[in-house]
């Protein structure tokens, strides 16, 4: 298993997998995913066994010293083997790199396995929106402070 940088080649196969990993109305379209990956200020990992693409997280550094994490995605034949953890390792290590002080994310309330995933990372809870995906699914607002 190995982390590199996104390449535009990628471009594809991250948006497959995207749809894969999420309902329709919380997945991204090609032109969200494309406008978050380039943006000036995001950084995306892409992890690659054998050449071949098993997540990818992409995280964008804000105001006020904070990280957000846009979006994780793990191939679901890939998951607990330990691919979430070491992307999300990178992002935390780049926020810290970057004297961020802190890291927020949102994730959908019925998506037990990513708040799970994430509060063994340290995320707490914070605050929750009402219809924050297209679906009308309502969100957990998630921040972890770097010390
Ligand atoms: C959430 C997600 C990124 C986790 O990635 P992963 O590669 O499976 O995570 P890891 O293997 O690194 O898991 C690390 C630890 O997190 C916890 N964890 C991960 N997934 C979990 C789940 N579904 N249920 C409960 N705990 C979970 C466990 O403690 C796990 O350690 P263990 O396997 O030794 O018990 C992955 O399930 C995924 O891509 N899901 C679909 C997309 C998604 O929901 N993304 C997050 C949206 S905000």
């Amino acid at each position: 298993m190995r982390l590199r940088s996104f390449r535009s080649a990628d471009f594809e196969k991250l948006y497959e997998i995207d749809q894969a990993c999420f309902a329709p109305g919380i997945s991204y379209s090609r032109e969200e995913l494309e406008r978050f990956i380039a943006h000036r200020n995001s950084q995306t990992w892409v992890a690659e066994e054998a050449r071949e693409i098993v997540g990818f997280l992409i995280a964008n550094r804000e105001p006020r010293k904070t990280m957000h994490i846009v979006t994780i995605d793990v191939v679901a034949a890939w998951r607990r083997r330990g691919v979430g953890a070491l992307l999300m390792d990178a992002a935390e290590r780049w926020a810290k790199d970057h004297a961020l002080v802190l890291i927020g994310l949102e994730t959908a309330q019925d998506n037990l396995g990513a708040q799970r995933f994430y509060e063994g990372r340290g995320y707490r809870k914070v605050d929750e929106v009402e219809n924050y995906y297209a679906d009308g699914t309502a969100a957990w607002v998630m921040v972890k402070e770097l010390s």
